[in-house]
């Protein structure tokens, strides 16, 4: 029996960080070999805004090796650039005629990033969410994998569908959303508050899996802490040590329960050391594999996965197309 599919992606923008790779790349790797998968470097979704030409393509690149040394298996999942397929932006034009601007202007992420630019902000920031819907549906995608920042577009990407299969007739399938039950939102180390960013003003905010692992964890040991002396998973009232202990769990494959039995009786310290020894060992793994990895393999697993996917965009678009009624002759 064919297996579900799943589509995910990742903006080739900023500094990669621990959040990105366990709130979502191991997510990905977990569920590889139960379903068809497909990982997109979105690279239209990053210049909704402003970028630096040479700096993009080389972070189109780099995020292509970063899935590469984290486990994702090119022989396996599909791998592949967004802009390589039209079908996308194409979809998202369809899909931006169905799309209420009430929708859209709910959505937190555009309040966040377009904040204090009144008019000036790009109409593409705006109607990102339904480019990332488009990138969802184009596969008829039965699942979406992602860090719990971006559960609302794919709320809007399961209304569209709706929306269309309604109006128009079953064309779309309705993708469910799948995030981590711990580590959906990683916190900024500095102010664990707010989740850990690619765009934090401060470094401090983030461990960058580029990051020279001494460095990371320095960050670790820099990283702001609650009051009191208990180690205890405790989000509301403890919201820094409960993401340190997060993150631990995921890096050393303990349970939180256990870490707190561990770490009973002892200082916020001992449990800042343990988790930046991990840390460092984890990135120097993760970085030795990633230095193996060459320009001209990503360049490769990159076109070759556009070319294994392209038949399958080609054909949801030309059946929306046709629903809609813009397919004379059954010519495009
Ligand atoms: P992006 O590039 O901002 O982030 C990539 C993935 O990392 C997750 N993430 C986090 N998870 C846990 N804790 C954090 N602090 C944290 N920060 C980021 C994100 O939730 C995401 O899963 N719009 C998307 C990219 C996209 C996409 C798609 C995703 C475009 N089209 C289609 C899925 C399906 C984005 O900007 O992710």
């Amino acid at each position: 029996m064919a297996k579900a599919r799943i589509f995910s992606g990742v903006q080739p923008t900023g500094n990669l960080h621990l959040g990105n790779y366990l709130g979502a790349i191991e997510l990905w790797l977990s569920l590889q070999n139960k379903y068809d998968c497909i990982f997109s470097v979105v690279d239209y979704h990053a210049i909704t805004v402003s970028q630096e030409p040479r700096k993009l393509k080389e972070s189109i690149l780099a995020i292509a090796k970063i899935m590469l040394a984290s486990g994702i298996n090119p022989d396996q999942s599909v791998i592949f650039q967004q802009s390589a397929l039209s079908a996308h932006t194409e979809l998202a034009w369809i899909l931006n005629c169905t799309a209420h601007m009430g929708e859209l202007k709910k959505m937190t992420q555009f309040k966040e990033k377009s904040a204090g630019q009144k008019d000036i902000v790009s109409l593409g920031l705006f109607a990102y969410p339904v480019l990332m819907a488009a990138d969802i549906l184009l596969y008829q995608t039965e699942a979406v994998p992602v860090g719990e920042d971006q559960s609302q577009h794919v709320e809007l990407a399961r209304d569209l569908a709706r929306r269309f299969n309604h109006q128009f007739g079953q064309t779309f399938t309705v993708p469910d959303l799948i995030t981590r039950p711990d580590g959906a939102r990683i916190m900024g180390l500095d102010d664990p508050r707010k989740k850990m960013s690619k765009s934090a003003a401060s470094e401090y905010n983030y461990i960058a899996l580029l990051d020279e692992p001494d460095k990371a964890a320095k960050k670790i040991m820099k990283a702001v802490t609650d009051s009191g002396q208990e180690i205890k998973f405790a989000p509301a009232n403890k919201p820094a040590i409960s993401n340190l202990l997060t993150i631990y769990s995921l890096l050393s494959g303990r349970t939180i329960a256990r870490l707190e039995e561990e770490y009973q009786g002892r200082q916020y310290g001992a449990l800042k050391k343990d988790l930046a020894e991990a840390v460092k060992i984890f990135l120097s793994d993760f970085q030795s594999r990633l230095n193996e990895i060459t320009d001209a393999q990503a360049r490769q697993v990159l076109s070759a996965g556009a070319a294994k996917i392209a038949p399958l965009a080609e054909s949801t678009l030309r059946t929306a197309k046709e629903r809609l009624g813009l397919t004379l002759n059954n010519h495009r």
